[in-house]
């Protein structure tokens, strides 16, 4: 069937860059050999008589083997698959500013996907303009945040390529895209078992989705951890760690010095050892759903907590106390897949400025799920011993002038009290 009578592709656009099927002869599809973007390969081909090019980044996923994917991509008549390995530029240039800005949302998720996300789309922008591709291709569905980063990014960095999702139209179920693969001689793993966790990991965590995950009463089954071991089979002993941060980057771990992908791929390791990092979490998304995610993020669970400490000790209460709105404002720009905008960079201006005083080193504590600060150094630490011993010390500080603070300190709360008490 042509796509002139494909209902599939005969869905009408509703946005200026979704694809015209007419227009389609060259499509660059992000493709990381899973069951949807391997079906998606054989069927743009198929469905828009277009040709193919396939890219597949590198951020750091834990055991993936890309010569297989790579494989697999021109075994399914990819025309060519570049396979990039971006986990210099995504920690330098994503986990970076992240860590200076505290990175949570929703109070939990250290946003390893939606950091994600933008590199990708970035680089699949280049390489659709090197291999002379019109259009991109990817495999989100039509729930979830991560289609908002991925068109939001090809559609700001480069307006002159069109966009296809067709898992967000295709209307295939996973059976019928099981049989759709058996049908095109695609590998299918697992075969019609239970179908598996929807997984997105890369070097800052690892996210489960789907399956009894939904059932917001439903505790947490033991095999959705790959990554992280459960706390109740951590080692019995705990374990000290010292990270190291140089102007609000982490440098050295135990005091040896890391290149940076290298000390997240062990602070994982250690992490992952002591069954720390796991969050069980319901999350607003910016498509309206409340959703709930299971995620193991080792690393994160354990530079986050030493840097918002270090942070904490060099920055003077007023930065402290403005900085927690900031750090939560950009955790929701980049979750809301507005990595480009400019509001992010203003207060990435910001997140430099006070990061430039957070050198030192934080000493956790790990055991069986739990992370806890036990030591701190630095010289910037805002925090004179002597001062906080009680002894009059270097001028700065005079126990006698308190009394006088507190008469002045308390007086509109005081006169307000009266007025409502008498
Ligand atoms: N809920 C998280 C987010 O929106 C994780 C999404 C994971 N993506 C996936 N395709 N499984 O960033």
């Amino acid at each position: 069937m042509s796509h002139a009578e494909s209902p599939h592709t005969a869905q009408p656009r509703t946005a200026s860059y979704e694809a015209d099927p007419d227009r389609v002869h060259r499509v660059l599809l992000l493709y990381s050999g899973g069951l949807d973007t391997s079906v998606m390969l054989k069927w743009i081909q198929d469905e828009y008589g277009a040709e193919v090019v396939c890219l597949t980044v590198n951020l750091g996923q834990p055991g993936e083997d890309y010569d297989v994917v790579r494989g697999k991509a021109l075994a399914l008549g990819a025309r060519d698959c570049h396979v990039v390995d971006a986990r210099e530029e995504f920690a330098a240039e994503y986990l970076v500013p992240a860590i200076k800005a505290n990175a949570l949302y929703g109070g939990g998720y250290p946003l390893f996907t939606a950091l994600g996300r933008p590199l990708i789309a970035k680089l699949a922008v280049q390489a659709a303009r090197s291999s002379g591709c019109d259009t991109n291709a990817h495999g989100c569905t039509g729930k979830g945040n991560d289609q908002v980063r991925i068109d939001a990014t090809v559609a700001t960095l480069a307006p002159e390529l069109r966009v296809i999702a067709p898992v967000r139209s295709w209307q295939m179920g996973r059976e019928e895209e099981i049989a759709y693969a058996r049908e095109h001689g695609i590998p299918v793993k697992g075969g019609t078992e239970a179908a598996p966790y929807s997984i997105d990991d890369n070097l800052w965590g690892r996210s489960s989705e789907g399956r009894w995950i939904e059932d917001l009463d439903h505790a947490p089954e033991d095999d959705v951890f790959q990554l992280v071991t459960r706390p109740e089979l951590a080692p019995e002993e705990p374990e000290e760690v010292q990270i190291e941060f140089d102007a609000g980057v982490p440098v050295a771990l135990n005091g040896e010095r890391l290149g940076l992908v290298a000390l997240i791929e062990r602070a994982a390791e250690i992490g992952a050892r002591h069954g720390v990092g796991i969050v069980d979490h319901i999350e607003d998304r910016i498509v309206g759903l409340k959703v709930r995610d299971i995620y193991e993020a080792p690393a994160a669970a354990l530079i986050l907590p030493a840097h918002r400490e270090l942070e904490h000790l060099v920055c003077t209460i007023h930065q402290n106390q403005f900085k927690g709105d900031l750090d939560r404002q950009w955790a929701f720009l980049v979750y809301a897949g507005l990595w480009w905008e400019p509001l992010r960079t203003d207060l990435d201006a910001y997140m430099d400025a006070v990061n430039a005083q957070v050198t030192g080193t934080i000493g956790l504590k790990l055991y069986k799920g739990h992370v806890r600060v036990t030591t701190r150094s630095s010289p910037n630490a805002v925090y004179d011993a002597a001062l906080a011993t009680f002894a009059e010390s270097g001028g700065l500080f005079s126990q006698t002038a308190s009394p006088g603070f507190i008469e002045l300190w308390s007086l509109q709360s005081r006169m307000a009290w009266r007025l409502r008490n008498s």
